[in-house]
């Protein structure tokens, strides 16, 4: 089957009791039982239930996958994978990963004896770090947030491969649309799926895909002895979100290539990053590892940072707010919102500059959005 005809079909059977054609919500804490221990499948929806069952089946296609596991958030399929780890393990990761991954690495995990050590991936140096260290996990993002920098996906898995270590891609960004890290080579392919993936912004969801029984086996534990799992509204919210998820991402390229090449031609545009963008650091490779440029552009303009936080707040249709990945557009300042957790000297050496903006493109018409983009920045010039 292909994407189109999976998202609608693959964990979206109807429902033999009733009928119905779409699968209810099981919105229950618990599983009766016809003996202790006799179940239908499912005991207690901390260990599972037929919403997340649903969901995982989806999810697993589409990334092509053996297995998925679901859980809360983004950052509860990250802690997920990260409880795996022991004291005296190490973490190898790009230093431009998601604040909050930084964050709990730094934070939490730290304080249990796991280290991290950071490095620009887009280096082919970096790579030798892998050999070096044998870490027990490298942890990439592609692209990543906010820079938008594109990683060599299967060239770091064959290092990892060679060391010994799993190899974690975070592709929330990218979406399983337009990258299958596990096809790269990936171990683990990780996203949040408040994201992208539900792309309605009206839920939190995280998922972690794997070819890996022994994986398999440790997402389904951490689920339930760390109590990770999502909701059952929520996981039926992803499953019915994710329907249109290719429909959306042709949208949200094509929105985003328009728009970028517009901030390309202005004027006022120190910088811009798109990962289809023939401007980009890495377009070669983005264009070879991703079938689309996802939504995200990111631009530094010639203002100062209190103009650039004026700028921020004077759009209509780009609100802001954090977040990314859904229908409508958003726009964020990544130093002072997603990337505060980072401290201000590390963002400034890993180039997450003040004036830096992260626009999250959405659905709409790429004219209308162009068009507030203008009204935007006018009204910052003129002071008003
Ligand atoms: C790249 C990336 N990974 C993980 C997360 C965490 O996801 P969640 O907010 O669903 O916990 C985010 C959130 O913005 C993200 O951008």
């Amino acid at each position: 089957m292909n994407l189109e005809t999976i998202v609608v079909h693959l964990g979206q059977e109807h429902d033999e009791f009733s009928g119905a054609v779409i699968p209810p919500i099981y919105a229950t804490s618990t599983f009766a039982q016809s003996a202790p221990g006799e179940t239908k499948g499912y005991d207690y929806t901390r260990s599972g239930n037929p919403n997340f069952s649903n969901l995982e089946t989806t999810l697993a296609a589409v990334e092509n996958a053996r297995f998925s596991t679901v859980f809360a958030s983004g950052m509860a399929a990250i802690t997920a994978v990260l409880s795996t780890l022991k004291a005296g393990d190490l973490v190898v990761a790009e230093e431009n990963i998601y604040g909050c991954t930084y964050r709990i690495l730094d934070q939490v995990f730290d304080k249990f004896g796991v280290s991290v050590e950071y490095y620009d991936f887009t280096e082919r140096e970096s790579l030798d770090a892998i050999s070096a260290k044998e870490p027990a996990i490298v942890w990439i993002e592609s692209p990543t947030n906010p820079l938008l920098k594109v990683i060599d996906i299967k060239t770091v898995a064959e290092r990892a491969k060679a060391a010994g270590s799993i190899l974690v891609v975070d592709n929330t960004f990218a979406s399983p649309c337009f990258q299958r890290p596990l096809d790269l080579g990936a171990d683990l392919s990780l996203s949040s799926s408040t994201k992208y993936i539900n792309g309605h912004s009206d839920c939190l969801g995280g998922v972690v895909a794997t070819n890996s029984e022994e994986w398999r086996n440790k997402m389904i534990f951490a689920q339930k002895a760390v109590g990770l799992n999502p909701s059952p509204i929520d996981a039926w919210l992803i499953s019915r979100g994710v329907k249109t998820m290719p429909l959306r991402m042709a949208k949200h390229h094509e929105n985003a290539l328009a728009f970028a090449k517009f901030l390309e031609s202005h004027g006022a545009v120190k910088m811009v990053r798109y990962p289809y963008l023939e401007c980009h650091p890495q377009y070669e490779l983005a264009v070879r590892q991703m079938s689309g440029g996802s939504g995200i552009v990111t631009a530094n303009f010639d203002l100062s940072i209190e103009e650039t936080k004026q700028l921020v707040g004077k759009f209509k249709l780009f609100t802001l707010a954090e977040s990314l990945g859904g229908v409508e557009s958003l726009v964020c300042h990544p130093a002072s919102m997603t990337h505060a957790a980072v401290p201000a000297s590390r963002r400034e050496e890993i180039g997450i500059s003040d004036g830096l903006v992260r626009f999250s493109v959405g659905i709409e018409n790429s004219h209308d959005l162009i068009a507030d983009f203008n009204q935007g920045l006018d009204r910052v010039s003129r002071g008003i």
